[in-house]
């Protein structure tokens, strides 16, 4: 955890998630800490090929919140390995997603029942540089009236939340420019035609959901 990381933002992050999640959908976050990368179980630990210890210990935080959020839906002790393309081996019946900023993990889960595939992502409440805004953002983006200062950075991460949740069903790879964000409506659509719904929050960190309705 780097000296900037204070531990009431867990707490706020959790409600603003809670918050901002649709029916069903259970999402928890965790500040990583050091010896993190223990809480992947044996089996997690083989499937992910990291070898950066600040990666492992990402992956651990995130596993951390994910265990806990499988358990509550009746997969206790399941291990969610890392496949080949990166994304996670959900159990049966259930979609989810994790992501990692420097210091906070999430994560988020839903029976397939309700919500097809589900995706997020986390990033700093900071506005997003102009080089790398450049990059994300596309003629087709709608900002709405969403913060000025952040709306760049809300669009990269609703562009990452999105990606992980189509990646599952299309198995295609996605550049920024293969989504198109209405952060207005709180909709994307992606190169394949998948319509994405997306919610977000933007302190104390920014988070995106994605869910692509069953
Ligand atoms: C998925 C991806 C965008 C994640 O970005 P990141 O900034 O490296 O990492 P994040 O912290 O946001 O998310 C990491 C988590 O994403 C998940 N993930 C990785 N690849 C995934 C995929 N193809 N589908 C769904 N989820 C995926 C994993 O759970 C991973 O956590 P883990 O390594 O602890 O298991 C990136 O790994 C990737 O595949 N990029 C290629 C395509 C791309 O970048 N396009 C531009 C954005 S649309």
């Amino acid at each position: 955890m780097t000296p900037s990381a204070d531990p009431s933002e867990e707490t706020a992050l959790a409600r603003a998630m809670a918050a901002m999640a649709p029916a069903g959908v259970r999402t928890g976050c965790r500040l990583i800490h050091e010896g993190d990368e223990a809480h992947l179980l044996p089996a997690e630990a083989g499937s992910i090929p990291a070898r950066q210890p600040a990666m492992r210990r990402a992956s651990g935080a995130a596993r951390w919140i994910a265990h806990r959020l499988l358990a509550d839906v009746g997969f206790d002790g399941f291990a969610l390995l890392r496949t080949p393309s990166g994304a996670p081996a959900w159990p049966e019946g259930i979609t989810g997603s994790l992501a990692h900023d420097d210091d906070m993990a999430v994560a988020a889960v839903a029976p397939v029942a309700g919500i097809g595939s589900l995706g997020i992502d986390v990033e700093p409440t900071l506005p997003l540089p102009d080089d790398i805004f450049s990059l994300v953002a596309i003629p087709a983006d709608r900002i709405g009236a969403a913060d000025r200062q952040l709306a760049g950075r809300i669009l990269f991460a609703a562009k990452e939340a999105v990606y992980k949740a189509a990646y599952p069903l299309d198995r295609e790879v996605l550049g920024y420019e293969d989504i198109a964000v209405d952060l207005e409506t709180g909709h994307a659509t992606t190169r394949m035609r998948r319509k994405v719904s997306i919610a977000y929050c933007i302190a104390p960190r920014v988070v995106v959901l994605a869910f692509i309705a069953e």
